[in-house]
């Protein structure tokens, strides 16, 4: 260690009891957030983290990140769980450790600029309900979209963390946007707006541990306010990368339990408290009760979880990363999107698309949601663009990116592309340059109304104001009105060690299989129908309890369905039967997960006249027109939510609408006739 670095060795007591450290690193927890999502795409259920609650709050967290990111959606729409309850709940549990949040500025927890009057239900309903600290980012470092959020959390007396988004353009630090200056900058303009920390957000895992040493080092220089580095371990770096900003100074490191740690996630806890251990930066974390805390998790609460593991790979680093500086989660599901559309021999034409397009859209960081909006406007161009014609089906929200409804890009939008996005753009052709919400008309009044009768608070109402379809229809499991699908419901632990031991057996090749049927007996009411995947094969097994432990009655080789995805394999499911198309969990994403498709009905067509059908799986969010409405070649008619997106589906002809075969909040399948013009 050279003289200028903060590290010292100082004594050599490694009791749990040791004296405390100068300047002790601090740490956030991110497994029950960050961790979760990043490798188990967001499924963690708040039953399982009740069992290692108050022992966390022993270890001497600076926080513990509960919620925020893809947790608001995830929860409502896939395990049938209150968001606002979780919060709650955890509180009664966590009483020394403050909670900490991801907050996407004014796009809150959803993937758009929300209107001010939601923007501050929201707020309030965050505060009031007992969270504590506001990771505060938006995607475009657009600070404008903080100036409704940043008072509300100074009015409840909270800390403001304001965030950077790390990005880059080069392979490492540097170039002409996203140099050191344009870091510093950042942090002065968050300190000015009353950051009490500030967050350099490293989603990707693309920062360098040199690249880290002279960002805290010119932050440490120029700033007041304690510096925090949140660095995904996703390229492998980000170990080395936390040492390099403990040596240059930095405050506070994100890590996650080592069971929620490396992969997309975090480096874990674990290594970082020994290798500080007797320096001036010693966490004073006593690795016992960490041990003890990961014995809890292995034992009664991963099991439930290893099948949404991605185990496709040997490697745990992801190499695509340090190649196209592209993020994990994004990266991950331009791969689904692809495979869905059976496409995936186009993955190397949407890396070279992807940079040109993210230039075109103004070189804007890369984290939810430009991320989906420049991964998913390059799969469009890829698969739809000929030689004569680009960006031939651009996304609703490339339009609103291009009018500026997200903020000021950090270089402008190709003049050509923005044109063309606005042509018959709904707000108008010309961009505006102000804060985004202040072209937001009010939209709680709306949810409000949307809700009646069915919300019983506000929780409710601002669930609706920002997710309508799904908010709407996890109202109707909470309160009775609708019985949840079997999917969304917990596993026990027992159902998911079955499933496990059935993966493990069928991997030993100790299941046998029977290619004659007729050697089968008889199949017993007592069936119980498993997928099970292996790598990128699944298998539907039959399993018969007769009398003692239970038999494999038979395997069938599945055809290779959408849902056998190596980044998101589908639950191993004991409760039986399910259909070979069960929804699978959407993929592990850094910080976004995506829906997955769910089961689609048959739909007849049997109207007259031109079939309008899906371009690509998604979920319906509107159709503009009804039965017995006359359409225009061209003019929208359904919109169509894929990966996050938005896309206006044109009518492939004129006429009236004949028939419409599915209803807003329906699953679609490629292919799908969703209505008929004739
Ligand atoms: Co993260």
């Amino acid at each position: 260690m050279s003289d200028h670095d903060q590290v010292k060795m100082t004594k050599m007591d490694y009791s749990p009891e040791r004296p405390k450290a100068d300047n002790p690193v601090k740490i956030e927890d991110l497994s029950l957030r960050d961790g979760h999502q990043s490798l188990f795409a967001t499924r963690g259920r708040t039953e399982d983290m009740i069992p290692v609650a108050e022992l966390m709050d022993e270890v001497g967290f600076w926080a513990i990140e509960t919620w925020g990111g893809a947790t608001f959606d995830t929860m409502h729409r896939f395990l049938n769980e209150d968001p606002w309850e979780r919060i709650r709940t955890l509180k009664r549990y966590f009483k020394k450790t403050p909670f900490s949040m991801l907050l996407r500025a004014q796009n809150l927890v959803g993937y758009r600029n929300y209107a001010d009057d939601v923007a501050n239900a929201f707020m309030d309903r965050a505060c009031e309900n007992g969270m504590d600290i506001f990771r505060t980012f938006d995607a475009l470092n657009d600070y404008r979209n903080f100036q409704t959020v940043v008072p509300k959390i100074k009015e409840y007396g909270k800390h403001f963390q304001g965030c950077i988004c790390y990005t880059m353009t080069e392979p490492r630090l540097g170039g002409e946007v996203y140099n050191l200056d344009y870091y510093v900058n950042k942090a002065k303009d968050l300190e000015a707006m009353g950051a009490d920390s500030i967050c350099v957000k490293d989603m990707a895992g693309l920062m360098a541990p040199y690249d880290a040493y002279e960002i805290v080092s010119a932050l440490k220089k120029n700033i007041k306010a304690p510096i925090h580095l949140h660095s995904h371990f996703t390229s492998g770096m980000s170990p080395m990368t936390h040492l390099k900003a403990i040596e240059a100074g930095v405050d506070i490191i994100d890590t996650c339990m080592s069971p929620y740690a490396y992969r997309t996630s975090h480096a874990a806890i674990e290594p970082l408290v020994m290798t500080l251990l007797g320096t001036s930066r010693d966490t004073g974390f006593d690795i016992k009760l960490l041990a003890r805390i990961n014995e809890i998790f292995e034992k009664e609460v991963m099991p439930k979880y290893m099948h949404l593991l991605d185990d496709s790979k040997a490697s745990i680093i992801d190499i695509n990363v340090l190649l196209h500086q592209t993020p994990g989660g994004m990266l991950s599901n331009l791969v689904n999107q692809l495979r869905e559309m059976d496409a995936l021999d186009k993955i190397d034409e949407v890396y070279k698309e992807l940079p040109k397009v993210r230039k075109e859209l103004g070189q804007i960081p890369l984290v939810t949601p430009t991320s989906q909006i420049v991964g998913i406007q390059t799969v469009n161009n890829v698969l739809f663009d000929d030689e004569n014609e680009r960006y031939k089906m651009i996304t609703a929200q490339v339009k609103d990116l291009c009018y500026g409804l997200y903020g000021k890009t950090a270089v402008p939008i190709d003049p050509e592309v923005q044109k063309k996005a606005l042509k018959g753009y709904e707000r108008g052709e010309e961009p505006i340059t102000c804060r985004p919400a202040e072209v937001l008309e009010p939209e709680l009044a709306k949810a409000q109304e949307m809700a009646k009768g069915i919300a019983v608070d506000l929780d409710d109402e601002v669930l609706v104001a920002i997710y309508p379809v799904t908010g709407m229809k996890f109202l109707k499991w909470k309160y009775g009105k609708e019985q949840p699908p079997e999917e969304v419901r917990a596993k026990s632990l027992e159902e998911a060690k079955a499933g496990i031991d059935l993966v493990r057996k069928a991997r030993a090749g100790q299941v046998v299989e029977k290619t004659q049927k007729e050697a089968a007996p008889d199949k017993t009411e007592n069936l119980r129908t498993f997928n099970v995947f292996v790598g990128d094969d699944f298998l539907e097994v039959g399993v018969d309890e007769v009398g003692g432990s239970p038999v494999v009655n038979y395997i069938q080789q599945m055809p290779a369905a959408p849902v056998a995805q190596p980044m998101a394999p589908a639950p191993v499911a004991p409760a039986a039967p399910v259909a070979p198309a069960a929804p699978a969990p959407a993929a592990p994403a850094a910080e976004e997960p995506a829906p997955a498709a769910e089961p689609t009905p048959a739909v007849a067509a049997d109207v007259e006249g031109t079939p309008m059908t899906a371009p690509m799986p998604g979920m319906i969010v509107r159709y503009e027109k009804n039965v017995g409405d006359a359409v225009t070649e061209g003019e929208t008619v359904v919109v169509l939510e894929a990966m996050k997106m938005e896309n206006a589906l044109p009518a492939p002809a004129g006429g009236t609408v004949k028939a419409i075969n599915f209803s807003s909040g329906d699953s679609v399948a490629k292919g799908d006739v969703l209505c008929v013009i004739g």
